[in-house]
């Protein structure tokens, strides 16, 4: 029997890819295991699922670490080994705006990142899903997470054909471009917004009389396969990233970084 890996979730809401995961799992479709669920949502119906299911659960409640940042900044005790120049370095989240708006950014969300770290350790985990995660991680954050570059371990679902249409709202996005096609996307996670190695994606047909709601409903019914497949590739081995170098032309080349399927064995 092949080795089981050991899957962490984070979710903020429904958490039907949450369910889909652990179907797949309870059922020996994919060779894995959930062994947390974390939230930074109190009320995701998601944690019900997980309950349901004895998998252990916590919630780190982003909103009030926020707000509470934002209401006594004196307070704040960032974690010592967070340096703000590292990662305003690193992040390709923000086109550069003013200094302080940024710092307060990454500030909280470490704060709250940090928080998370401290819940996470209790659990060893391969594989970090974002499964409906409606938050962003930061540089810190992944670095922690994604210790060897050439092996990353967070991947998320994105409801759109990426590249087009990042942010939280792809389906909405698909329709309201009068798109033709929509989609979904499982990447692995980078410095960015919904920008990392592509891993997985599934297209729908949007027809004349589609509205928002049916082409999510569409969407997600072909996420909920589309996840487990790409986690099993990953559990099976099969991702390789490598950075690669195309030439335009003459004068241009981009590098960026894919994801190759391997053969199954
Ligand atoms: C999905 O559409 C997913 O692509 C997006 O958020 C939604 C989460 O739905 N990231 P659920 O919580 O899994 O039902």
């Amino acid at each position: 029997m092949a080795e089981k890996i050991r899957i962490g979730a984070l979710i903020s809401g429904g958490g039907t890819n949450l369910q889909a995961i652990i179907d797949s799992c309870e059922s020996g479709k994919i060779d894995a295991r959930i062994v947390f669920v974390g939230s930074d949502n109190p009320e995701a119906r998601g944690l019900e699922r997980a309950k349901k299911h004895g998998i252990p659960s916590f919630v780190v409640p982003y909103s009030e670490i926020i707000r509470n940042c934002r209401e006594y900044p004196e307070t704040l005790r960032l974690p010592a080994d967070f340096h703000m120049e590292d990662v305003l370095s690193k992040q390709h989240f923000f086109p550069p705006g003013p200094r302080k708006k940024m710092e307060d950014f990454f500030s909280s969300r470490v704060m709250a990142e940090s928080m998370l770290l401290g819940k996470m350790a209790g659990f060893p985990f391969d594989l970090l899903v974002l499964a409906g995660f409606m938050r962003s991680l930061t540089p810190y954050f992944i670095d922690k997470v994604n210790t060897d570059p050439d092996r990353p371990r967070i991947m998320n679902i994105h409801p759109s054909l990426l590249p087009a249409f990042p942010g939280s709202d792809g389906y909405g996005d698909t329709f309201r471009y009068g798109c033709k096609i929509g989609g979904c996307t499982v990447h692995f996670i980078d410095y960015g917004e919904d920008s990392g190695p592509i891993i997985g994606q599934q297209a729908f047909p949007i027809h004349e009389n589609d509205t928002i709601d049916s082409i999510k409903k569409r969407g997600l019914e072909l996420e909920w396969s589309l996840y487990p497949a790409c986690i099993q590739l990953f559990a099976r081995n099969r991702l390789r990233l490598a950075r690669e170098t195309f030439r335009i032309d003459d004068k241009r080349t981009i590098q960026r970084t894919i994801v190759h399927i391997l053969a199954a064995r």
